[in-house]
């Protein structure tokens, strides 16, 4: 089973193309309810446009994010906030935070006891997290629709898939049994638009490259065009594209 993190993101790409990420990731900002002067921080930042959000409440905010780019980008947006590129799995600040915010980043952590791990550790006690990711079934049509592909081929054995989702209760489990108590956890279906006639292959080129089983990489774009094609009856209504995102969001405090 693979298991490492995907490190390298085209952030410019990403911000021109999925800026709907952290467009929905506002609705998470009424869970955390960040205050004036908490040190606040934002787990798998990307490029900071939520972090940026949040620091306008008048809160200290830093972000972490794994990616080279990710960072870099966040940093030339928003000089004035800390970013660091770290593993957030390992990582530890030097100084504790009053809350967590993290928003589409935890389904790309495999790891994903690690990543609850560091966040309890990032936190004070009574610290509050606000995360919300890709819940158990999420977008379910592309991870059939590739099954289907990789069977056809012979390839499903030992494939993995490049994402965690975990249900309700796995992932509320976790964050018990790392010194959290779990206040909501709520599994919301939101269909999500894909822009433009190639929507779904974009969408494919910048999130579904580990869907390719890595004998098919040198060959990863037809392999991709042919996935976006059989998703067409399914997720292609009225000209205009449609993923079933299904998100899992949770609200929990670390323990005194
Ligand atoms: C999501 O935001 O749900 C997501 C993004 C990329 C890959 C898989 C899921």
């Amino acid at each position: 089973m693979r298991n490492e993190q995907r490190v390298h993101w085209a952030a410019g790409d990403y911000d021109r193309t999925m800026g709907f990420v952290s467009r929905y990731g506002q609705d998470l900002l009424e869970w955390l309810e960040p205050r004036p002067g908490e040190r606040i921080l934002d787990f798998g930042c990307g490029t900071g446009d939520l972090a940026a959000k949040i620091a306008g409440s008048g809160a200290d905010v830093e972000g972490v994010d794994i990616s080279p780019e990710m960072a870099e980008r966040a940093r030339s947006k928003y000089p004035s906030l800390k970013f660091h590129c770290a593993d957030g799995t390992k990582w530890r600040p030097d100084r504790p935070f009053h809350s967590v915010f993290s928003n589409a980043a935890l389904h790309w952590i495999k790891d994903a006891e690690g990543a609850a791990r560091t966040i309890a550790d990032c936190l004070l006690p009574g610290g509050k997290l606000a995360a919300e990711f890709g819940g158990a079934g999420n977008v379910r049509s592309i991870v059939d629709a590739n099954f289907t592909m990789l069977t056809e081929r012979g390839l499903e054995s030992g494939f993995a898939l490049p994402w965690y989702f975990p249900s309700i209760g796995e992932y509320a489990s976790l964050l018990e049994k790392n010194g959290f108590e779990v206040l909501i956890a709520m599994m919301v279906d939101r269909p999500t638009a894909l822009e433009g006639e190639e929507g779904m292959l974009n969408w494919l080129r910048m999130f579904g490259e580990g869907l390719v089983p890595e004998t098919e990489r040198a060959a990863s774009e037809a392999w991709l065009r042919e996935l976006s094609e059989r998703l067409r009856p399914k997720c292609y209504r009225n000209g205009a594209w449609q993923a079933d995102y299904r998100r899992l969001r949770v609200l929990a405090v670390r323990k005194a």
